[in-house]
């Protein structure tokens, strides 16, 4: 089956792009390389262009009209730049997937798969979410997420589109293979930093926030291995109309789906099972929070077990030595 992914030559959709390719199917990458990289498009179907380009989405659909669903990933994603310069955020965010999903819908492609985001939660007493658990996006980035979250569920409810808003919680790691990974020259996640710190690109890991209500101060996340998160979207889009099914097939077309382990695991936890993978001790100091900083949460992971058939399969190690593999060799595969 073919798949069109918006940001496919990103982290995630390359990922995607790979997870698809290894179960015998074949994407379709629209990306304008905003931020993402041509090198993860290579071999692959590949259109340069914006989301927003109406003419650029007729083109793909007239070209590959046998595609089933998009999974829509294309987004700017740094959230201290979606403060500093949320005019972007909206633009790219909002706007341009507003015309996206316009462009899908009048064309007759009425299935979508949105990469949202849990940083819209709120946190909770105990820190364990589900779907229905309380939203407070806290920074114009997880503002884009809750708005398109919000514009896909009614685009579904009036035009007949079938949507599955999927929540990441956080991706770690890299294809297992090395055919993508981390591509930004200065990475912002946790596990890019602590990798840098490892190699030498960084003096000091920064554990920010060591006096949150945890068990052990440090704040809580939900780490997935960004190859789980991948096949998440496989079993999603190849069997869209299923999910719908086992669902119950609600009558406003559209599904929340939280995607992570169920368990949660501090910054000092993961810090410590990174020394364990690395074989040695890193640098590192504990500071005050970031400005938006919060304790975290982490997913009850049933409804994705129940709706998409799928787990989460590797372990936090896994995710570790992936992503420190991929530290290593990711300068040969990407030119900075
Ligand atoms: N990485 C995370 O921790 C995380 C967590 C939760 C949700 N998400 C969501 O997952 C998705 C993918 O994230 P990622 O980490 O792979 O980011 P990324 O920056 O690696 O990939 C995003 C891709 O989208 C492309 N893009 C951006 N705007 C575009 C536009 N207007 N037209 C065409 N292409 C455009 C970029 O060039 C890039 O290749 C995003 O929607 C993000 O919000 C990511």
């Amino acid at each position: 089956m073919k798949f069109l992914i918006t940001g496919g030559a990103g982290y995630i959709g390359s990922t995607i792009c790979s997870a698809l390719e290894d179960s015998g199917h074949i994407p379709v990458i629209l990306d304008s390389l905003i931020t993402g990289r041509e090198e993860f498009t290579r071999n692959r179907i590949f259109y340069k262009a914006d989301i927003a380009d109406r003419s650029a989405v007729e083109t793909i659909l007239k070209e590959h009209p046998d595609i089933q669903a998009t999974v829509h990933c294309a987004a700017l994603i740094v959230v201290p730049e979606s403060v500093t310069n949320p005019y972007d955020y909206y633009v790219d965010n909002v706007s341009k997937s507003l015309e996206l999903f316009k462009s899908l819908s009048d064309l007759g492609y009425p299935r979508l798969v949105f990469s949202s985001s849990a940083s819209i939660y709120d946190v909770v007493p105990g820190f364990k979410v589900t779907e229905e658990s309380p939203l407070k996006a806290n920074s114009p980035y997880a503002r884009t997420k809750y708005m398109m979250e919000m514009i896909l569920k009614d685009f579904c409810a009036a035009y007949g589109m079938k949507g599955i808003a999927l929540r990441y919680f956080n991706p770690i790691g890299a294809d297992p293979k090395m055919r993508s990974g981390i591509h930004v020259k200065n990475p912002t996640h946790v596990l890019g930093k602590l990798v840098d710190t490892a190699l030498g690109k960084q003096d000091t890991f920064d554990i920010t926030g060591v006096n949150w209500p945890t068990r052990d101060g440090s704040g809580i996340r939900d780490f997935i291995h960004v190859w789980d998160l991948a096949r998440a979207h496989v079993n999603a889009v190849t069997d869209f109309d299923g999910v719908f099914d086992r669902a119950g097939n609600p009558p406003d077309n559209y599904l929340v789906i939280n995607l992570g382990t169920g368990n949660g695991v501090t910054v000092k936890e993961l810090v410590a099972a990174f020394e364990k993978v690395y074989g040695k001790t890193i640098n590192k100091r504990e500071t005050e929070p970031r400005p938006g900083d919060v304790a975290g949460s982490f997913t009850n992971a049933d409804k994705a077990l129940k709706l998409l058939k799928w787990k989460t399969e590797l372990p936090i190690e896994k995710g570790i030595e992936d992503a420190l593999k991929w530290g290593e060799i990711r300068e040969t595969i990407i030119k900075f």
